[in-house]
């Protein structure tokens, strides 16, 4: 049986919804009230028990390399300041077990060209990918949605991709699939078309950013031409993946916030806003006595 102890994080994607913010650091850089998308991404990747983290980066790369390395000038003025919690929080942004690893993509050709990107890391293993701007939460003690999905694939063995219901007018904006049941919370995939207009999407069941793929991807990425948007599209390698391999879409437990949109980002930070230990009370009853006064 393999396990996946791999996660392909691609963060060298353009975000032009979020500029300026974006003009120097990637999106995945945004904090959801202290802590950046990323960080989340790859908590939620230890939680199923990826030790091997991959970063696909871009034009800006440091800030993320930046967040999950050593921290020198800063622990040793922490320490000074007698500002233990403080210095704890920083070295425990990554357990000392992980492994971050970082390929630079040249340009911005589109995520199916960000997954390529890490072959040559990856290699013949089964990987996993996640978008860390679909920012996911699953009630406390519950596994994550990557760890739900990794459990999944140690009894499937096969491709699988995490999906959700969207309304009509939406299907524009994701992967849409059309499926057939398969298992609990599990359906074969029949076909899957990038961004189709609402008229002539196949379902409203849309594929969001957390997949769990096999290396046989890689030499169906590497087929692609451009597709949907002049990039070469994740969504089409899926496609040409099916005529060789079963493709399982994953209804997952858990609440996603597109955090690559500004009203998504919002609505994270006020959900994270009121549950955070520190700001939680407070933030609650501001937001009370503003509603009363609106
Ligand atoms: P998006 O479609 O959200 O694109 O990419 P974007 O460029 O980041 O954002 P906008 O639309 O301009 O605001 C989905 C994911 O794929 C990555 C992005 O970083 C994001 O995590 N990506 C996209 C790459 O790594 N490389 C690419 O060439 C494209």
């Amino acid at each position: 049986m393999t396990i996946i102890r791999k996660a392909v994080f691609p963060v060298a994607g353009l975000g032009s919804r979020f500029l300026p913010a974006t003009k120097a650091q990637p999106k995945e850089m945004l904090p959801i009230v202290d802590k950046p998308l990323i960080q989340y991404a790859v908590e939620e990747a230890v939680d199923a028990g990826i030790t091997e983290m991959i970063f696909i980066t871009g034009r800006n790369k440091r800030a993320i390399e930046d967040h999950f390395d050593k921290a020198y000038e800063l622990e040793a003025e922490l320490e000074a300041a007698g500002k233990v919690k403080l210095l704890e929080m920083v070295r425990e942004v990554i357990p000392k077990h992980i492994n971050c690893m970082y390929i630079r993509q040249s340009e911005p050709l589109g995520l199916g060209h960000a997954v390529l990107c890490a072959r040559p890391i990856v290699g013949d293993d089964p990987f996993a990918v996640i978008l860390a701007d679909d920012f996911m939460q699953t009630v406390a003690g519950q596994p994550s949605v990557m760890a739900q999905m990794t459990a999944q694939f140690a009894s499937v063995q096969a491709s699988l991709l995490a999906v959700q219901d969207v309304p009509r007018e939406q299907t524009r904006q994701y992967g849409i699939v059309s499926a057939e049941p398969f298992g609990d919370r599990l359906e074969k995939v029949r076909a899957i078309v990038e961004k189709p207009s609402p008229d002539v999407a196949p379902s409203t069941l849309a594929v969001v950013g957390r997949y769990v793929l096999t290396n046989r991807i890689f030499s169906c990425l590497e087929k692609l031409g451009k597709g949907a948007g002049g990039e070469i599209q994740l969504t089409d390698g899926i496609a040409a993946l099916m005529e060789y391999e079963t493709v399982l879409a994953y209804r997952y437990h858990g609440r996603r916030f597109d955090c690559g949109s500004k009203l998504g980002y919002l609505q994270a930070s006020v959900e994270i806003g009121l549950q955070h230990a520190e700001t939680g009370a407070d933030f609650a009853q501001w937001l009370a006595e503003r509603n009363q006064l609106a």
